[in-house]
């Protein structure tokens, strides 16, 4: 191969129309879902500390908000509820008067041209903050999947458009879709969150979502971060229980594994740009110690060019806003 100097790659670097013309990876509003939060009341639009410009909302400020993010061009949103009551077993998340299943209901009824995702889990409905339920400290596998199961055919009736399991349970993409066929929702689409590490970067969500457990941590079903091959066996496990999107989570320090997830399964997959990776570069920019835009901008480019489809992030309408401007 020809070296320098007949080899210059500055080349295609001097001219800005020539650099348009050899980009590689092109982020859009399409590759958005945006991730929402909402709580009991009316009238609420509560900025969550750790999270500026993220807000707890009561059902009625969601369905305004959800008409801002449709009017944006921002194709999907996905739904965390924070319910009045917590218990046990987790019971608001699987009751058709639910917190959840009132704002699918609400945002259906008003807003059009918008896809509702639904995460599945019951870390935010137990009062142990717990994803499952509790025999002591062990979290149950197969009753909290009875319950998980439960959950999303309630979402599906009352009008989600995906459902998105967060739990970690071995087993439950294949029974939620059993689940999901048998209740007359063959067509509603599943997005596993397949490869979801214990990960520290989800602290200021345990804010948000009011979800922080009440004794010891995650690691007993989400994966060890140290771990690389394992989240291909996790995917394809979705994949054969008949999971239709992939999901990588976190996204950020995980850039390697949305690559070799992809290679691996030919999937469609989502990336998860948590809270923590929010928060971090909200802070620095607000402190003046980055320029918050460009690296809000280099962070999803980056997310998308390591293979994702799909990113939800909480800079979804600022990100939105920013490329209408550079259009
Ligand atoms: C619920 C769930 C969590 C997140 C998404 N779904 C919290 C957790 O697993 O502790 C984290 C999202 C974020 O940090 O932005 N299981
Ligand atoms: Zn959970």
């Amino acid at each position: 191969m020809a070296d320098f100097p007949i080899k210059r790659l500055r080349r295609l670097r001097y001219n800005p129309l020539v650099r348009d013309l050899v980009r590689e990876t092109l982020l859009t509003k399409n590759d958005f879902i945006y991730p929402m939060f909402a709580v009991p009341g009316t009238g609420i639009r509560k900025e969550i500390r750790s999270m500026p410009g993220v807000f707890n909302f009561s059902i009625d400020e969601l369905v305004k908000e959800c008409k801002e993010v449709a009017a944006l061009g921002i194709p999907a949103v996905i739904l965390f509820g924070i319910p009045e009551h917590k218990d046990e077993v987790g019971s608001d998340a699987y009751s058709d008067e639910g917190i959840i299943q009132r704002a699918i209901r609400a945002i259906k009824a008003e807003v059009k041209n918008l896809l509702v995702i639904t995460d599945v889990c019951l870390c935010e409905y137990t009062s142990h903050g717990h994803c499952g339920v509790l025999n002591g400290e062990e979290i149950l596998n197969d009753e909290t999947v009875d319950l998980l199961v439960k959950e999303a055919v309630s979402h599906a009736k009352a009008g989600a458009d995906v459902i998105a399991p967060s739990d970690m349970m071995d087993g439950r993409i294949g029974a939620i879709r059993k689940g999901l066929d048998d209740n007359g929702f063959k067509n509603i689409p599943v997005l596993s969150y397949a490869v979801k590490y214990a990960s520290g970067y989800y602290g200021p969500f345990r804010d948000a979502a009011d979800s922080a457990p009440a004794f010891g941590d995650r690691r007993s079903h989400q994966m060890d971060v140290a771990n690389g091959d394992e989240a291909i066996r996790e995917a394809l496990s979705d994949v054969e229980e008949g999971a239709d999107i992939i999901m990588v989570k976190p996204a950020g320090a995980y850039l390697d594994i949305i690559r070799r997830v992809k290679d691996a399964t030919g999937m469609p997959l989502a990336a998860y740009q948590v809270s923590g990776e929010y928060a971090m570069i909200k802070a620095a920019g607000k402190l003046g110690w980055i320029d918050e835009e460009r690296v809000m901008m280099e962070s999803l480019v980056a997310i998308k060019r390591a293979g994702a489809d799909m990113i939800l992030t909480y800079f979804a309408m600022e990100a939105a806003k920013v490329l209408d401007r550079n259009k």
